[in-house]
């Protein structure tokens, strides 16, 4: 067989939903969309995890579309990161527009909105070729897969996996309500209770056959009890310890780049964990952000967000200059990209995104 007729097979063979780890090639993603984002109503898990300045615009807000001069300039950011991942060859599929204002209720609770299809990295959990949609513990978030399922079901007539975790009752049993703030990370009272299994996808970061994940304000212990179980033995899930008082999503503390090279928030992982002594740490610089710049849902270490096209092109805020020097220094080639109206609703390139293909297969690199 020639050189070319045996890619081509190889590429043939590639399963349509494909990704084991955050660096090989990278083919196709979903990236979300800010359209319709509507502010969630207030409960004990948003007060565990929004930025304090911000707690005033949710309570005065919810239910009310996010300011639309804020979505549009957010999607300005978008249409630039399509721009620049075509470029780069990678297929960009997007999740339906919705609103997200409308109500919903469950046989215990009601939510006056749900909250948008801006973050599919929170919601699916692509493993291999599986796609898993998360029990999400917001109860404005239950419905947010839907915006999803027509992707998910050409994925799965193309021949994926689709999997929906137990759906969560999301009952008042399973919160917290005595939640107060920690004074410390070593004293974070979580708002969830161990009462079903949940979690959101984001709070996992594949490294082939190790999968590690942080405990927080939406995933639970009895959550990684049931996606072990259900992976099987082939992955194992490994705890990294987090300092961080308001934890909610893994990919602003512990961002594992290519094989050897891991990023790391130094306020939250100031301890390298063990089975990564052998690789090189990058600490993630001071972040550029301005302070004034409104930012919803996350801290201003979403500088540390970025996304791997391949072992070495990284997707980064085009203003944050420490950064970008970093990787370079690192041994990367950075990709800067505007994002910071989109980095207002909470996360940055890796959080709006989620793989669904990429090049390579499993392995273990520990
Ligand atoms: N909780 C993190 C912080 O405030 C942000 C994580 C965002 N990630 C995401 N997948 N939405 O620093």
């Amino acid at each position: 067989m020639k050189k070319a007729e045996a890619v081509q097979e190889k590429k043939v063979g590639l399963p349509v939903v494909n990704s084991f780890n955050e660096w090989d090639l990278l083919e196709e993603v979903i990236l979300g969309v800010v359209d319709g984002a509507a502010v969630p109503p207030w409960h004990v898990v948003l007060h565990a995890t929004l930025p304090e300045k911000q707690w005033d615009f949710f309570k005065k807000n919810s239910g009310k579309p996010f300011p639309l001069e804020k979505i549009e300039a957010a999607k300005k950011d978008l249409e630039e990161f399509v721009h620049i991942l075509e470029g780069e060859g990678v297929t960009v599929r997007r999740p339906e527009v919705l609103d997200h204002c409308r109500p919903f209720a469950a046989q215990d609770w009601s939510s006056s909105c749900g909250l948008y299809a801006a973050m599919p990295r929170d919601v699916l959990l692509v493993i291999g070729d599986e796609i898993i949609e998360s029990p999400m513990a917001w109860r404005s978030r239950y419905y947010e897969p839907i915006a999803y399922r027509s992707l998910i079901k050409e994925y799965f007539k193309k021949g994926a996996r689709w999997t929906a975790a137990p759906k969560p009752q999301l009952s008042d049993e399973l919160y917290n309500y005595d939640y107060i703030e920690p004074l410390d990370a070593q004293h974070v009272e979580y708002a969830i209770t161990e009462f079903e299994p949940t979690f959101d996808a984001a709070d996992f970061i594949k490294c082939g056959k190790d999968i590690f994940y942080q405990l927080s304000h939406v995933t639970n212990e009895f959550g990684i009890q049931w996606l072990q179980r259900h992976l099987g033995d082939t992955y194992r899930l490994r705890r990294v310890e987090v300092n961080d008082t308001h934890p909610m999503h893994i990919d602003a503390s512990f961002m594992p780049l290519a094989p050897g090279k891991l990023l790391l928030n130094k306020e939250r992982v100031p301890k390298v964990p063990g089975m990564f002594k052998s690789w090189d740490i990058m600490y993630a610089p001071t972040p550029c952000m301005p302070a004034n710049h409104t930012l919803y849902m996350t801290s201003t270490w979403i500088n540390m967000n970025v996304l791997m096209l391949d072992h070495e092109r990284v997707i980064v805020e085009k203003g944050e200059e420490t950064i970008i020097k970093a990787f370079k220094d690192f041994g990367l080639k950075p990709i800067p990209c505007h994002f910071r109206n989109f980095n207002t609703f909470g996360g940055s390139f890796h959080c709006a995104t989620v793989d669904i293909r990429r090049r390579g297969a499993l392995e273990s690199y520990f």
